[in-house]
C-alpha cells in the first residue's frame, strides 16, 4: 500500500506514466468511467479549499466510484478534540482511499502512519501539495511539450505558498531548469528549499522585480499571499498586493509564456489577463481532475 505524502517520492517515470494517463483520460474518458467502480474515496478536509476536494471527488466520480467525507473540521469530531491519527483509523475503515488536507504541517504523514488505506496529502499547512504539483507539471507538459530547458518564475507568498515548495520540489529534477524567485524580503522561499538547490546545483536567483524578471520567464507561476499562515494581519495588508499582474506587465513578456496559478486569485492577477493566450490557470484546474483521476487509480492498483 503506498501513500502520497511529498511529490519527491514520485519517481521521474512515475510522473511521466501519471501524465500519459491523464492525457488518455482526456482523450477517452468512456474508458475510464467504470475504473473505480464499488470503491470509496473520503476527503478530509480539516481546511478551506473548493478546487482540491472538488477535484478529487468529481475525479472519483468520473471512475465510477463513490465520496464519503467532511469538507471542514467545524463539522467533523476534530471540533470535539479528537486526534488525526484516531479519525484515520476509523475512517479508513469506511474508505479504500483517503484525500486529507490539514492546517498543520505533517499530519497526512501522521495519518499514513494509522491509516489501513492509500492517503493523500491535499495541503498540509505551509508545507506541501504534492497533487497541485502533478496539476502545474500535466498544465506544463500540455503547454510546453517538455520540461526539460525552462525559465521558471514564481511570484508572491513564496514563503508559506506550499505548491511552490512542491512544485520547486518536482521541477528541479529536469535538466536545464532556472528557477526565478520573485518575493518581497520577508515572503522569500525557506531556506532549507534553497539548500537543497545548491546541493544540487540548481540554477536560481532572487528579485523582488516581476518587472524586471517577466522577459526571460518561459512559465509565470503566480501565488496568493497566504493570509490564513500570517502571524498579524498588519503584515499581511502591507504585503497582500506586492505583485499585481496586469497587461502593461504582461507586455514585457515572452509570447509564448505560460501563466499558471493555483487558484484562488485574490488580487495578483487582473481579470484582463484572463483571455490572453497565456492565461493557462483555467485550463489548470480543469487538469487537476483528470490528474487525480490518474493517481487515484495508480494508488488503488487498479490497470
Ligand atoms: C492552493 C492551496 O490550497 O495551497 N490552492 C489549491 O489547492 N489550488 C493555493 C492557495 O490556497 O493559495
Amino acid at each position: 500500500m503506498r501513500s502520497l505524502i511529498d511529490i519527491k517520492e514520485l519517481t521521474t517515470q512515475e510522473i511521466d506514466e501519471l501524465i500519459v494517463v491523464a492525457k488518455d483520460i482526456i482523450a477517452n474518458p468512456a474508458k475510464y468511467s467504470e475504473k473505480c467502480k464499488g470503491k470509496k474515496l473520503a476527503t478530509l478536509f480539516y481546511e478551506a479549499s473548493t478546487r482540491t476536494r472538488l477535484s478529487f471527488e468529481a475525479a472519483m466520480y468520473e471512475l465510477g466510484g463513490n465520496v464519503l467525507g467532511f469538507a471542514s473540521s467545524d463539522n467533523s469530531s476534530a471540533s470535539k478534540g479528537e486526534s488525526v491519527a484516531d479519525t484515520v483509523r476509523v475512517c479508513s475503515g469506511y474508505a479504500d482511499i483517503i484525500a486529507m488536507r490539514h492546517p498543520k504541517e505533517g499530519a497526512p504523514l501522521v495519518a499514513s502512519m494509522h491509516s489501513l488505506v492509500p492517503i493523500i496529502n491535499a495541503g498540509d499547512g505551509g508545507h506541501n501539495h504534492p497533487t497541485q504539483t502533478l496539476t502545474d507539471l500535466l498544465t506544463i507538459n500540455r503547454e510546453k511539450g517538455r520540461f526539460d530547458n525552462l525559465v521558471v518564475g514564481l511570484c508572491g507568498d513564496l514563503k508559506f505558498g506550499r505548491t511552490v515548495h512542491s512544485l520547486i520540489g518536482a521541477m528541479a529534477r529536469y535538466n536545464n531548469i532556472k528557477f526565478v524567485l520573485i518575493s518581497p524580503d520577508e515572503l522569500k522561499v525557506p531556506s532549507y528549499i534553497k539548500q537543497e538547490l545548491d546541493k544540487s546545483n540548481i540554477e536560481y536567483v532572487e528579485t523582488r522585480s516581476l518587472e524586471e524578471a517577466i522577459p526571460e520567464l518561459d512559465i509565470l507561476y503566480m501565488t496568493r499571499v497566504q493570509r490564513e499562515r500570517f502571524f498579524n494581519e498588519e503584515d499581511y495588508l502591507r504585503l497582500k498586493d506586492t505583485y499585481i499582474l496586469n497587461m502593461s506587465k504582461l507586455s514585457k513578456a515572452k509570447d509564448d509564456l505560460s501563466i499558471l496559478h493555483p487558484l484562488p486569485r485574490v488580487n495578483e492577477i487582473s481579470v484582463e489577463i484572463d483571455n490572453d493566450p497565456r492565461a493557462c490557470y483555467f485550463e489548470q484546474a480543469l487538469n487537476g481532475k483528470y490528474i487525480r483521476m490518474a493517481l487515484i487509480m495508480k494508488l488503488l492498483g487498479v490497470e
